[in-house]
């Protein structure tokens, strides 16, 4: 078996920093050595990362993303291949993947269609949740044993998108009756779809047809309201661990908060977009640029009544909100997102954005919004017990997987289509963004993905992770 030391470089955990090497054995973390040791004790090594005034952190960990995801007319336009590459050059290292099973269809072929496009076509480890699109008796019973059988142990349900993935809130409850009998997670998109569809179809018929009106037509008093509604009907299904996706809104996160002060098994993720972008600054570019903004809930207004960054940044401090994901969900410009020229109602909703949230959380850090150790706990260490992968993933500790990214804090990193970029999408929605640290290094289960500026990965070496259940429950 191969041995690897990352040596000379800070390990930072949730806790704390520490001066140690980290000894790699095969695919597994063998153990953590004080400075010296490696050499004292005459460890033969194969291959040494020097990590010299570097952080040394678990591999990111992004338990929201859709590769290939049938939606809006159209499919997201990254394969598992392309998108778990572009999770590598990110310091990505699992992606958790929703698998879908729309109303009419089958749970177990949703699944099994998953399992085929991502089987041996993926850069680093990959597990799935899986969409609920049609809550009825089969599906219900499906979602025990893919819970008991598949290591798939979490659902995402949709108060948005009628017609579409939505349930309604009777079928909403039988799914975390059902979640509160095998243990497993519901997943909540949570905005009032019915509501929106009335203000989409006003604006529409007054020829507000820009990208920006996506925003107009949902707003975040109705992510408020369904954030609430979820929560209510997941303490009447029994306290079900109830885990609501992409948060965008203030309203939302004050719901969430209360929730979670009154002890219940409630907990939040945002997504970069919502903490960095603005309607103003991006939804109502000039022409039909916005529509590269265009995601669901959307970008919010900096004028609003509520100053949603400075809440969702104080929510992920304050752990109100336990992690950040990207919801990465790419469609190209051309052809994709042009669908909706003229008809704002019909632009695929979706950004592109697995590559770039270690980037941008850790920038989060260099602005005083976050720790470094919030940084590992939110995007590393949090999703893998969240989503029952820990220890296996999410930490640095002997017997863990060797994932692991050598962070350089004083390089920078320039995002954009001629940059840094590697996904498949035909523009960035970072363009021109500056980070000042940079990925370095790294490490898939032992093996070294990204070194020197070059993937040295290969598609096939990702493996399913089967999950257990969420590992914070009261
Ligand atoms: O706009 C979004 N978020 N697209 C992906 C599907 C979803 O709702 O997560
Ligand atoms: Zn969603
Ligand atoms: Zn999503």
């Amino acid at each position: 078996m191969t041995r690897t030391p990352i040596k000379n470089g800070t390990v930072v955990s949730p806790t704390g920093r520490h001066e140690v090497d980290v000894l790699i054995e095969g695919e597994k973390i063998l153990a953590l050595l004080e400075r010296g040791k490696s050499e004292s004790l005459n460890i033969t090594a194969d291959k040494v990362v020097d990590a010299t005034g570097k952080y040394v952190v678990p591999g990111g960990i992004d338990v929201h993303t859709h590769m290939e995801l049938p939606f809006g007319g159209t499919a997201a336009v990254d394969t598992f291949e392309t998108g778990t590459i572009a999770a590598a050059w990110g310091g990505v290292t699992t992606i958790v993947d929703m698998a879908l099973q729309r109303y009419g269809e089958n749970v177990h072929e949703g699944l099994a269609e998953w399992h085929r496009k991502a089987g041996g076509n993926c850069a680093v480890d990959y597990a799935f949740h899986q969409i609920i699109g049609g809550v009825d008796e089969q599906s219900l019973k499906d979602m025990t044993y893919l819970v008991d059988h598949e290591g798939v142990t979490s659902f995402k349900l949709f108060m948005a998108y009628p017609g579409v993935f939505y349930s309604d809130d009777g079928q909403i409850l039988r799914a975390m009756q059902t979640a509160s009998e095998n243990g497993s997670t519901i997943m909540m998109h949570a905005e009032n779809g019915i509501a929106i569809d009335v203000l989409v179809q006003q604006h529409i018929a007054r020829g507000e047809t820009d990208p920006k009106y996506h925003s107009y037509s949902r707003p975040s008093l109705f992510e408020g309201e369904a954030t609430n509604r979820a929560i209510v009907l997941s303490k009447v299904a029994g306290n079900v661990p109830l885990y609501i996706v992409h948060m965008s809104a203030s309203e939302a996160l004050n719901a969430l908060a209360e929730a979670r002060h009154e002890g219940l098994n409630v907990f939040g993720e945002t997504c970069p977009q919502y903490l960095y972008m603005t309607l103003e600054d991006h939804l109502a570019r000039p022409g039909f640029e916005g529509a590269k903004f265009v995601c669901s809930p959307p970008i919010r207004s900096k004028h609003d009544t509520h100053d949603h960054h400075g809440d969702l940044w104080k929510g992920l401090r304050m752990n109100e909100l336990a992690v950040v994901s990207t919801d990465h969900c790419p469609f190209c410009y051309k052809d994709q997102k042009e669908l909706g020229l003229g008809n704002f109602s019909k632009i695929p909703n979706g950004m592109g954005g697995v590559e770039h949230r270690m980037e941008l959380i850790y920038q989060g850090v260099v602005l005083g919004e976050l720790t470094l150790e919030r940084w590992v706990e939110t995007c590393c260490t949090t999703p893998a017990r969240m989503f029952g992968m820990y220890p296996q993933k999410g930490v640095i500790a002997p017997g863990s997987d060797a994932d692991i990214l050598v962070w350089d804090p004083n390089k920078k990193t320039k995002i954009g289509i001629n940059d840094k970029h590697h996904m498949n999408m035909d523009h960035s929605s970072w363009e021109g963004t500056v980070i000042d640290g940079k990925v370095d290094t790294v490490l898939s289960r032992g093996m070294i993905v990204i070194e020197n500026d070059k993937y040295l990965g290969r598609k096939g070496h990702g493996k399913f992770i089967k999950r257990g259940l969420c590992q914070y429950l009261n």
